[in-house]
């Protein structure tokens, strides 16, 4: 299977780019190819709402969300990866998703595995509720096959979460989507 691993941290070697780094590894002994493209470092601007595109392109911004929207039409399953912020995915994520608008019919149509990764500072049992719901929403509205979601708590700092069991989990949830 291709794998499109989508990065959004600002830090490139920060928490949630190591847990992505574990997934990575278990999907690739498994024999999937994965490419990532890191949207924390691209130029990927927000949705202006224009309706230019009536929800099926193309799109009036030319920036690398057409690079984006090439590798998720080949995809086979795209991971959503970001730090938590404010509850919910990082700004340069969001942008991302704001962004299928012009190819909503197209990319809902495939009906794409997806997997979730998260890293946040807290530990609360509700510390995930808000991402892990907007995320399951946007399963249920894309028809997204959600193949897991690693909710990363108590992985403020690299160090941090080294001490977790997350590495862990990420790696098997690599290990196990299968084709
Ligand atoms: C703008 C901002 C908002 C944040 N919001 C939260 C939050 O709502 N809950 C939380 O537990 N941690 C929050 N954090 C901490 C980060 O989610 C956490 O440190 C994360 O592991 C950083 O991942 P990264 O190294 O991949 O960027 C926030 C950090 C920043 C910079």
């Amino acid at each position: 299977m291709n794998i499109l691993v989508i990065e959004s941290s600002p830090h490139k070697h920060g928490s949630s780019n190591l847990l992505a780094d574990s997934f990575i590894r278990g999907a690739e002994e498994t024999g999937h190819t994965v490419t990532v493209f890191d949207a924390g470092h691209a130029i990927i601007r927000p949705c202006l709402g224009c309706e230019v595109c009536d929800m099926s392109g193309p799109c009036c911004q030319k920036d690398d969300m057409e690079t984006v929207r090439g590798l998720l039409l080949q995809a086979d399953m795209a991971v959503f990866v970001t730090p938590l912020y404010y509850f919910g995915v990082s700004a340069q994520l969001k942008a991302v998703i704001d962004r299928f608008y012009s190819f909503t019919g197209k990319l809902s149509a495939k009906k794409l595995k997806t997997a979730l990764i998260v890293t946040a500072w807290d530990a609360n049992d509700w510390t995930m509720s808000a991402v892990s719901a907007y995320y399951e929403t946007l399963c249920r509205y894309m028809h997204f096959k959600n193949q897991g979601m690693i909710l990363g708590t108590g992985c403020g700092t690299v160090p941090m979460t080294k001490s977790t069991e997350f590495l862990r989990l990420a790696y098997e949830l690599g290990k196990k989507i299968s084709g």
